[in-house]
């Protein structure tokens, strides 16, 4: 008898570029409450995130460091994403099941180096003007409730990034292709 291997486990392997034609495809919303299915694929997610920021389980186990990650970059098509996102006195950490931004600030934000992402593995330098301040609802795992976020800097810019991959779109649509390290002077740069 061999024990049974339960829980889901992600690795860099399973995850998918942008040369993947899934992953330009919009993601369906979720029913809740989470079947097993979905609730164990959230969960290693959210412990892909968590664990790559650890460098020795990191190495270990092949993870490529990320702060985020969309269900859709594992192949799934599904409104769900984790976003984990450390301080030295705590962690702004969310598995989100259909997030929706409610609100969004009139003011932008920026990373000053651009964004990265683990299914874009070319150079897309430039930055991408995202809103500096955001409310976002939806069904959080962690917290196991329906939760509103209001959200600011990185963590906003990361939130952000991930509900974007649920309609297909990539940070690099948003840098411009003619002036791509274009500054705004009333942004929050980050
Ligand atoms: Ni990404």
């Amino acid at each position: 008898m061999f024990a049974r291997m339960i829980t889901m486990k992600i690795t860099s392997k399973d995850i998918i570029l942008d040369t993947d034609e899934r992953i330009r495809m919009q993601s369906e919303p979720v029913q809740l409450p989470l079947s097993n299915e979905d609730r164990e694929l959230l969960q290693a997610m959210l412990d892909y995130v968590r664990n790559s920021q650890n460098d020795e389980i990191a190495k270990a186990e092949d993870l490529q460091p990320a702060v985020g990650i969309a269900a859709v970059q594992v192949g799934v098509l599904k409104q769900m994403i984790a976003v984990v996102i450390p301080y030295e006195d705590g962690v702004d950490e969310v598995a989100l099941v259909n997030p929706k931004i409610i609100s969004e600030s009139v003011q932008n934000a920026y990373l000053d180096n651009g964004e990265g992402c683990l299914s874009v593995k070319g150079e897309h330098p430039g930055h991408v003007f995202r809103h500096a301040r955001i409310k976002v609802r939806g069904y959080d795992l962690i917290q196991d409730k329906n939760v509103t976020i209001s959200a600011e800097g990185y963590f906003a810019i990361c939130l952000q990034h991930e509900i974007d991959h649920l309609s297909g779109t990539l940070f690099y649509d948003h840098i411009d292709a003619n002036n791509p390290w274009k500054s705004d002077d009333e942004a929050e740069v980050i």
